[in-house]
């Protein structure tokens, strides 16, 4: 173990998620002896100190060899205990109380943070199973992919008034360890029967200041000799971690003439941003869309509306093409060729209109203006017609690797979604029977899909496939966000009409390529390398190269080859190597 990192899949869960579950890390004899020196302690939160016998157990799992190991690697080396080992849900309040964490506003001491692979996540917690919980059981919930959100958390989700489909409680067996970074949004809610153990240990980085000291030190003033002298103020900036006052810490403030210290710990920290009530953005779908890389908006079409789309479907079934099977390998996923039905909107008058009223729709309009700015374009609209057995889609794309054309960022409040592609559903999707299913949160990570996620034999708990009815609309970030269709388990075929749109910023299709039709007569007589460099914005990729300048020995040549482009392939040439052709 101890030469060897995480997987990719550990990696890759813990990045998307905010949180990895690592089964059976204490033997049952482990967990027995743990228990049995609970029911003799009590539930209190002195289980490191004091004089019992049973002290020992406690410290040993401070610092487990496997935990070790990954708070190494999640927090980094140096992390030290913050908070006192304590049951989950053990305190006064702690049960039914609003969740905390999130990542707006960033609480930098808390933050998760990632840079050319290394990972200092600033706290996390430890929480080790001493008794199974089944899914259902409540208790502890997550929220996934929360610990990198952009925006506030909407109160109805804190306080549990509207989960939003979001919570998650993980199932765990006696021995398991949950880590959970500390900007995950997560909290205690109501247990069904009787409370469950859940033993939980927080760390935090080497130099995150988070939670006061218990100690009677910490009672003390850290103050200079001359402090008798200094104002409130000038005292508020010289408190030192460690010492009590030092979290929350004095607040400061100032109209510009005076400084003085505010009563009460609120951070100040202006933006020269306002939130913008104006904006027509429903605050609750955009935090969803930020979160996850989609976002369900319900009931968009009426009965009438779906009646004839559905008609129209009806139709033209002899139009429908069976394509191939796509569930690439995975077992889980494989089964028969993908039927669709594609032109909808050059259908035969009246057919084509209700699928023509989708394209440039107020609903869509108004959303595709704030999810990635105006001057979209679409390609067309095609109903997915799934059948029983119908394979599902092997997962693809995600935010690792880089695809400028296709990716997500966010500033500035802005959402800046490169593709969305969009689904009308014509009929309902069911729990468990199959459809389109992605990955929350993989627009952020900065690990590549694992292949048990692009098969689904393998998902982790991470894969989710949303519970549509017909009349509800998909929105989704194309390109950034893992996604993909499960096996087609419902004996009503599927019919979602799928229309994408790109951003006006990059192509991923069509336009004037040709270097002719671009230039005229400037191109006459270029030589093949001059002309490679003339093209128009091309569709960017995996899988189609475009013609590129290489150099080597001095010399410019054009290559064709997939292997060494960025887009078609991440291997790269290595030096001397010689050309494809
Ligand atoms: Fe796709």
């Amino acid at each position: 173990m101890d030469n060897e990192v995480m997987t990719n899949e550990e990696n890759y869960a813990f990045d998307v998620a905010g949180y990895l579950h690592i089964p059976g890390v204490l033997s049952q004899e482990e967990v027995a002896a743990l228990n049995e020196a609970l029911d003799a302690i009590g539930e209190s939160e002195m289980l490191l100190g004091g004089d019992s016998p049973h002290r020992e157990l406690f410290r040993d799992l401070l610092v487990q060899p496997k935990l070790v190991w990954y708070l190494n690697q999640i927090v980094g080396h140096g992390f030290r205990l913050d908070q006192a080992p304590r049951l989950l849900g053990q305190r006064e309040g702690e049960v039914g109380a609003p969740l905390g964490g999130g990542d707006e506003p960033r609480n930098p001491s808390l933050a998760y943070r990632i840079q050319q692979d290394r990972r200092s996540c600033q706290g996390v917690k430890a929480v080790w199973a001493l008794e199974d919980v089944e899914e259902g059981d409540g208790g502890f919930v997550v929220v996934q992919a929360s610990h990198k959100s952009n925006v506030e958390t909407p109160d109805d989700l804190a306080t549990g008034v509207d989960d939003m489909g979001l919570l998650v409680q993980p199932a765990l067996k006696a021995g398991d360890l949950f880590l959970v970074a500390e900007p995950t949004l997560q909290g205690v809610r109501p247990w069904k029967d009787e409370p469950k153990r859940l033993l939980s240990y927080w760390y935090a980085a080497r130099a995150a200041i988070q939670s006061n000291p218990v100690g009677p030190y910490s009672e003390t003033e850290s103050l200079p000799g001359w402090a008798d002298e200094a104002t409130p103020a000038q005292k508020a900036v010289m408190y030192v971690p460690g010492y009590k006052g030092s979290s929350p810490p004095p607040v400061l403030n100032t109209d510009g003439e005076e400084t003085w210290v505010e009563e009460d710990s609120t951070i100040v920290h202006p933006s020269i941003y306002m939130r913008d009530p104006d904006s027509g953005i429903d605050e609750k779908e955009f935090y969803f869309w930020d979160l996850n890389g989609y976002l369900v908006v319900r009931g968009l079409m009426d009965e009438q509306w779906l009646a004839e789309a559905n008609e129209a479907v009806d139709k033209f079934q002899d139009r429908i093409v069976v394509g191939e099977e796509l569930a690439r390998g995975s077992v889980s996923q494989a089964g028969t060729g993908r039927p669709l039905l594609p032109g909808l909107l050059d259908l035969p008058d009246p057919y084509n209109a209700p699928f023509r009223r989708m394209i440039a729709h107020p609903a869509v309009v108004q959303r595709m203006n704030w999810m990635g700015g105006s001057g979209y374009r679409m390609g067309g609209a095609t109903v997915f017609c799934a059948v029983e057995g119908t394979s599902g889609h092997s997962l693809h794309d995600g935010n690792e690797p880089m695809t400028p054309s296709r990716g997500y960022a966010f500033k500035n409040g802005r959402s800046y979604a490169e593709t969305v592609t969009i689904t009308w559903q014509l009929r309902d999707v069911e729990p468990g029977l199959g459809g389109f299913a992605c990955v929350p949160g993989s627009h952020k990570t900065q690990y590549s899909m694992p292949r048990g996620i692009r098969t689904c034999d393998d998902a982790m708990g991470l894969v989710v496939q949303p519970v549509m009815k017909a009349g509800d609309v998909l929105f989704f970030m194309d390109g950034g966000c893992t996604h993909g269709a499960l096996v087609w388990k419902n004996p009503i075929p599927r019919r979602g009409v799928l229309i994408k749109y790109q951003s006006k910023n990059v192509n991923w299709g069509g336009g004037v390529l040709d270097p002719q039709d671009r230039w005229g007569d400037m191109v006459e007589d270029m030589t093949e390398e001059q002309f490679a460099v003339m093209r128009g914005p091309e569709r960017d990729g995996r899988h189609r190269t475009v013609p590129r300048l290489v150099v080597e020995d001095g010399q410019v040549f054009v290559s064709y080859d997939a292997e060494g482009d960025s887009y078609a392939s991440k291997l790269r040439r290595k030096p001397g190597e010689k050309r494809g052709t």
